[in-house]
């Protein structure tokens, strides 16, 4: 009574939910591993833990999936596409939960290997980042030494996988600037103090945080994402509102940014007779993996994938909230080859399933390698 992979993906796939909604998918998760003879339970409302024990009581590895699907609509085409429209596994998500399972199977049925427990953990809301806080304020942790996951990657074919020690994710924040100037009559601009035109300065400004006050040598993305000013065209508005992102490796250079920001803002603002408020949230931690744990990780899947297909894993600046548990525990987030054409979030994103079969062989070796 094998679980059929294929069947189960595309049985998440179809039935997409998005972050916190994840009921029906922890269902499916729960009902799987009840197959296999575990018990998994319920955590954080969504999200599912499940124990593997082993002969010993030492502290678990833990293995993370992440769950949750993204409001998008789906224009892949593929027969099993997303039946709840707006909502779509576009990240890939049920490729991970799929593969957790999968290897739950694997683990039971040689769980005379395990010297210590391995706990799986099935995390909701990933794409909220609050899914990873809230599980670990409910004690997912508890009792484990170290954890892996991994995120499918378009950019390498199935059968690769990349593996890299210290950064690989970014560390966030995010911002929101508030632009007051003095409304007006668009004809006299010189009676008025333009928040746009002030806004549009500051927008400029803001990427000069990057190539001229950040050392050139760091890796920092500052974006705006949204601008928000006026409401008709012949009408000087009294504020501009914009938000925007800051992704980078360092801690440190993410808190001067916060700072740059808002004298920058500031100085620019006053040059435009306006005023600038800056509010600056620092949200998730870098991805960072641990040099022990991803050295032997990565050897784990050297012997199943061969050294040909195990490369250097490419940084991106996405963030990650596996990150928050990489806070407490020493762990390791891998890339696992899926194949393209189109990366995560694209409407069009699809993996080829055989990442199926390969990424259970690959973690399990890995889990196996870890707590033999
Ligand atoms: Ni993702």
């Amino acid at each position: 009574m094998a679980l059929d992979l294929c069947a189960i993906r595309r049985d998440l796939h179809q039935y997409p939910e998005v972050a916190h909604q994840e009921y029906r998918t922890a269902g499916v998760i729960e009902k799987t591993l009840q197959t296999l003879g575990l018990y998994p339970r319920r955590m954080a409302e969504t999200g599912v833990v499940c124990d593997i024990p082993g002969r010993t009581s030492e502290p678990m590895l833990a293995l993370r999936a992440d769950i949750d699907a993204l409001p998008i609509q789906e224009q892949s085409g593929v027969e099993f596409a997303s039946r709840t429209p707006g909502v779509m596994h576009a990240c890939g998500h049920d490729v991970h939960t799929t593969i957790l399972l999968g290897v739950a199977e694997q683990l039971v049925q040689r769980q005379n290997e395990l010297r210590r427990g391995v706990r799986l953990i099935f995390q909701p809301a990933e794409e909220g980042t609050t899914g990873a806080r809230e599980m670990i304020a409910a004690g997912v942790l508890d009792n484990v030494a170290s954890i892996v996951g991994l995120h499918n990657y378009p950019l390498l074919p199935v059968g690769k996988a990349a593996f890299r020690v210290g950064p690989l994710m970014a560390a966030s924040s995010r911002f929101q600037i508030t632009i007051t100037g003095k409304g007006g009559h668009a004809a006299s601009p010189h009676l008025s103090a333009d928040p746009i035109v002030a806004g549009a300065a500051v927008v400029g400004g803001l990427q000069h945080l990057v190539s001229r006050v950040a050392h050139p040598l760091e890796p920092l993305v500052v974006t705006v994402g949204s601008f928000q000013a006026g409401s008709a065209f012949n009408i000087i508005p009294e504020t501009a509102e914009m938000q925007g992102t800051v992704r980078c490796y360092s801690t440190e250079l993410r808190r001067n940014v916060g700072q740059w920001m808002t004298e920058t803002a500031g100085c620019i603002a006053a040059g435009y007779r306006c005023q600038a408020q800056v509010e600056y949230t620092e949200m998730m931690p870098p991805v960072r993996n641990d040099p022990e744990l991803t050295q032997q990780a990565r050897q784990a899947a050297v012997d199943v994938l061969g050294e040909k297909n195990v490369g250097e894993a490419e940084q991106v600046l996405a963030a990650e909230d596996f990150a928050l548990y990489q806070q407490v525990v020493p762990g390791c987030f891998f890339w696992l080859g899926s194949g393209g054409p189109y990366h995560w979030h694209h409407p069009a994103f699809t993996v080829d399933e055989e990442v199926l079969p390969t990424g259970v062989k690959t973690l399990t070796a890995i889990a196996l390698e870890l707590v033999s």
